[in-house]
């Protein structure tokens, strides 16, 4: 990931919006990587339309489970959304979150359609971005159309209101998602934003819930060249995470199991000598606090002489532990 030293002059955002607001209406083939999903009969129901601007890079959706509710940072066309509809079930929802309008409308326009064919009407989509989770964008909008901004002391007025629609109308409240889901995003995120989009999905997910990421990393920090293109940056390469940095942020957050749910063998591109591969990790919220004494042992079977825990604890081979341990979902 960029410092901020080394941010790029472009507008990173606007580079993002342009690129995927054209992806909504043609199909852009070279846009993230080809990706095979587990659980492919839940895509009997999606239309084609949707089908072919896939622009992922990983398959989260097979991590949800019946009844949970999950969010979809930068759900595109709906394709993972539709997908996951299926999986959570009638008890279940699935909130697409994305700042494109014309990815909005395209993955709204078949909410009707399969809903009928599903038996159930599950999925939102909501306007937001994914590093600012409070702030809902259309409100935000309404309020401009009725408080043009003219003056720079207007200003002050549009902030003010920001932050009071996040706080009594976030967009996605606090501890209210059991799963957060996203393909192929966080990497589209400028720089300067990255830490606080770690947090927001820390915040926004229930205590136990887990967040199931696909995205792009790479093995050396990209170069000059490759982050002074706009075109690689929308195109999921320039904000790629350094593969270590990549687990690093989600602990830097506050989650602990980070786990690599699958890591592809051969990269998806090679630039300038550096390797950008998809990418897939699961992280838990919820151990925070102090150690607990439940009166249960522990005993590490191998294969390894010892492992170590998020907590420091040490389990050596075969060698019971009875220890104070943190609650957990493991
Ligand atoms: C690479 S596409 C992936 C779409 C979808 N996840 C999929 O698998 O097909 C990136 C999507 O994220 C959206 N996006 C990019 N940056 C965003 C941000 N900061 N906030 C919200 N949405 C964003 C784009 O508009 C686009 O729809």
């Amino acid at each position: 990931m960029l410092d901020q030293s080394t941010t790029p002059t472009y507008d990173i955002e606007d580079a993002v919006l342009t690129r995927y607001q054209a992806g909504a209406k043609e199909h852009e083939p070279s846009l993230c990587c080809p990706t095979e999903y587990q659980d492919v009969h839940y895509l009997d129901v999606i239309p084609d339309e949707i089908l072919t601007k896939d622009y992922g890079c990983g398959d989260p959706t097979r991590y949800a489970k019946e009844g949970d509710v999950v969010v979809d940072l930068g759900s595109g066309a709906g394709k993972n959304c539709y997908m996951v509809a299926q999986k959570v079930g009638a008890t279940g929802k699935v909130i697409g979150v994305d700042f494109n309008d014309v990815m909005l409308d395209l993955a709204r326009s078949y909410q009707q359609e399969i809903g009928d064919k599903i038996g159930f009407y599950n999925t939102e989509y909501v306007k937001g971005k994914i590093q600012d989770l409070k702030l809902p964008l259309d409100k935000l909008q309404a309020w401009i159309q009725e408080n043009p901004i003219t003056s720079v002391e207007q200003i002050t007025n549009y902030e003010a209101e920001a932050d009071r629609l996040r706080s009594e109308s976030p967009l996605i409240a606090d501890e209210s998602v059991d799963l957060v889901i996203s393909n192929c995003v966080l990497n589209l995120v400028k720089p300067a934003d990255k830490k606080q989009l770690f947090q927001e999905i820390y915040r926004v997910l229930k205590k136990g819930g887990r967040a199931v990421i696909s995205d792009i990393v790479c093995d050396e920090v990209p170069t000059d060249k490759i982050m002074n293109d706009p075109e690689l940056w929308s195109g999921c390469i320039s904000g790629a995470f350094l593969e270590v940095e990549f687990l690093q942020m989600f602990e830097d957050a506050g989650f602990y199991g980070v786990e690599i749910l699958s890591r592809e063998t051969e990269p998806w591109q090679t630039i300038d000598g550096i390797e950008f591969r998809s990418m897939t990790l699961r992280a838990y919220k919820g151990k925070e606090g102090i150690c607990l004494e439940r009166n249960q042992a522990v005993v590490y079977k191998g294969p390894w002489k010892q492992v170590q825990d998020d907590d420091g604890h040490t389990y050596f081979r075969a060698i019971a532990w009875q220890f104070a341990i943190k609650l957990s979902t493991f």
